[in-house]
């Protein structure tokens, strides 16, 4: 595949959404869509190694997600079990680590080990990292943070004068996470469901209506082109118009 972009994101965030309407349409359970979903998993993770993307991370699980009927909960938990060990064969030939944050002491303990085996086994990889987000809500990775900050303070391993932007960043649940560039998502709703709420600041967001089974390399490769196209300020005045405005 001859895609060349002129600048790649370094972390891109997917929100995979849509699975229970892709089975619907079919007259199909949603657990149809989930397992349909994985296969997506699967190319867009290999393709965004292929490219040298350095993170990406995937909404696989919310912590809101845990209200859903039990059996969908149940069939996704052993969805994700047989994902990691199935997947991870080729996680190693891609040459890409593994991580996931969230509640994870919330999974069932077989997913638990599971996902220990794979973040393992794959550690000396160099590559791409992966990360699931599972069990996760951005607020409360927030509210873990601000009592993992508490408690320094409380040991007095830090002065409350100490906290700023880089110490709640090294207390996040990946400290070394880099900031989202490109939010994908699938499903075409327009809202961040929780996702990375501090890594989110400044990320670009890419939303489209395609359910996340028939997402593909090329919607991939449109998405990182309009990326590309996008002029990202950072709160900053552009170049030319800082100039027109000097020259009134
Ligand atoms: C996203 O697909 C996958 C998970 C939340 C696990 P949905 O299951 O939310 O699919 P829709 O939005 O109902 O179509
Ligand atoms: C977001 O999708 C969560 C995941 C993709 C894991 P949801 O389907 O749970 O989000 P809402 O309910 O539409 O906001
Ligand atoms: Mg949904």
């Amino acid at each position: 595949m001859d895609f060349l972009p002129t600048e790649l994101p370094r972390h891109i965030g997917i929100i995979m959404d849509g699975n229970g309407r892709w089975a619907q349409l079919r007259n199909k359970p949603r657990i149809w869509g989930h397992r349909m979903g994985v296969k997506t998993v699967d190319i867009i993770t290999s393709e965004c190694a292929r490219l040298g993307i350095q993170q990406l991370t995937l909404y696989a699980f919310s912590s809101e997600n845990w209200q859903r009927p039990g059996e969908e909960v149940t069939y996704l938990m052993s969805l994700l079990r047989r994902f990691l060990l199935t997947e991870l064969r080729k996680l190693q030939e891609n040459n890409i680590r593994f991580n996931a944050i969230g509640k994870l002491d919330r999974l069932p303990i077989r997913v638990q080990d599971a996902i220990e085996h794979v973040r393992d086994r794959t550690s000396h990889n160099t590559g791409m990292t992966l990360c699931l987000a599972l069990s996760y809500g951005g607020r409360l990775e927030i509210v873990d943070l601000a009592k993992a900050l508490a408690r320094k303070v409380i040991a007095g391993e830090i002065a409350i004068e100490d906290i700023d932007e880089t110490l709640c960043q090294a207390n996040l649940y990946q400290p070394d996470m880099p900031d989202l560039d490109l939010l994908i998502r699938t499903g075409g709703e327009m809202r961040i469901s929780n996702f990375l709420l501090w890594q989110v600041s400044y990320a670009e967001l890419w939303i489209t209506p395609l359910l996340w089974p028939d997402f593909t390399e090329q919607y991939l490769h449109q998405a990182i082109v309009d990326f590309n196209k996008r002029e990202r300020r950072f709160g900053k005045v552009p170049c030319q118009k800082a100039l027109a405005t000097t020259s009134v």
